[in-house]
């Protein structure tokens, strides 16, 4: 066996493909997910300690799954918080994102049914798919034409897999004409808003509700490990939803439900995103100000996005590195994003950007960027 894996390895190796864990280090952050800076901020560290904790919130672990001794009042509580911030029925949490995609997908579609997904949507979809007995298909990346060919190929009841912004491009999906087309098919749109939710939204709703679809979506998948600076998630949905998954949702109820210190971090979240004055207004003046210095610089293979989310295409994985060795040693933590995590000839520095970057470390990184590109 062991042989079988280092040749795994050595294969990655010798395209320059390895992964390796790095530990933190103190260049200045264009790429963790902690978009609003809620993972450090100190006033939330306060809160989320002083918190008022009696009976089971001063529990350590949850000690047990949700059916069992691990569901709280509070729990439910803060499920009903996050869904009524997001304008849905209910709200299911999940111990993380990568758990709410594989139980919902896994669960909802059947043998018979169809899950039809963008090709570019994340890992924790396609395993979710996958671990479903449905027929699937992908469509090209936003392209609506590919999705309605599909539509008129699946039979069953037809699920529809989409990020409102995709995690490696940063680019938006075209949500309003997608339920335009959904419902002609009747066809139910599920939304992972795992890079929309804190970014989009009157006060982060995500970009389902900036649209106003509340209604022509099936269920949302909203993770807390990004704008919200903690873990976990919730699928967002209907009433008869939520019950569907605690009873047949296999990353739901065989697992021990999040440890409290994390719940409590949630709602702390939830509270000050909700008394944040305008959190996603200075969030979208912060991407204007990258998006000029961006065509100021005239930088090549930039992917159009109003996200947190910007990629600058350096297609090769050895330029890649190499690009982004180069931004690292002036300072400024970008990362390469390889092939095969994304297609050969798509790769990419991805650039995440944050509430805390000033405009002075803006200028510096792009135009490190500039000068090996
Ligand atoms: C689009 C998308 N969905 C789901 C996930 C998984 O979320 P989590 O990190 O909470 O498992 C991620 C994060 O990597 C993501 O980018």
């Amino acid at each position: 066996m062991e042989e079988e894996l280092n040749k795994a390895l050595q294969q990655r190796k010798s395209v320059n493909a390895l992964r390796q864990l790095s530990v933190e280090n103190d260049l200045i952050d264009f790429c963790s997910n902690d978009y609003l800076g809620f993972a450090r901020d100190g006033e939330l560290k306060i809160q989320i300690k002083e918190s008022n904790l009696s009976g089971y919130q001063n529990f350590i672990g949850s000690t047990g799954s949700r059916l069992l001794t691990g569901n709280s009042t509070f729990l439910e509580e803060l499920e009903q918080q996050i869904a009524t911030f997001h304008n849905a029925e209910s709200g299911l949490i999940f111990n993380s994102g990568y758990d709410a995609n594989i139980g919902l997908f896994s669960s909802i579609a059947k043998r018979g049914d169809t899950i039809i997904y963008d090709e570019l949507v994340h890992a924790s979809i396609r395993d979710g798919i996958r671990l479903s007995h449905a027929h699937s298909f992908s469509f090209a990346h936003n392209d609506l034409n590919s999705l309605k060919d599909k539509l008129q190929k699946a039979r069953g009841q037809v699920v529809v897999a989409v990020e409102s912004i995709y995690s490696m491009d940063g680019d938006a999906a075209p949500l309003q004409e997608l339920a335009v087309l959904c419902k002609q098919y009747n066809a139910s749109i599920v939304v992972d808003e795992a890079h929309a939710a804190g970014i989009f939204g009157k006060t982060g709703e995500g970009l389902v509700s900036e649209l106003g679809l509340e209604e022509a979506v099936f269920a949302r998948v909203i993770t807390f490990g990004k704008a919200l600076g903690c873990h976990g998630a919730a699928v967002l949905g209907s009433q008869v939803l939520r019950s569907y998954l605690i009873n047949f949702s296999r990353s739901f109820i065989y697992t021990t439900a999040m440890p409290v210190h994390s719940q409590i971090s949630i709602k702390n979240s939830y509270d000050k995103m909700s008394e944040s004055e305008n959190i996603v207004l200075k969030f979208s003046h912060l991407v204007n100000l990258f998006k000029q210095k961006v065509e100021l610089l005239d930088l090549n293979g930039y992917i159009e996005s109003k996200s947190a989310v910007h990629c600058i295409l350096i297609p090769g994985n050895d330029r890649v590195k190499e690009v982004a060795n180069y931004v690292q040693s002036k300072g400024f933590d970008v990362r390469p994003i390889l092939s095969p995590t994304v297609p050969e000839g798509k790769e990419r520095i991805r650039i995440c950007l944050h509430l805390f970057n000033t405009e002075s470390e803006i200028d510096g990184m792009l135009k490190a960027v500039k000068e090996k590109q």
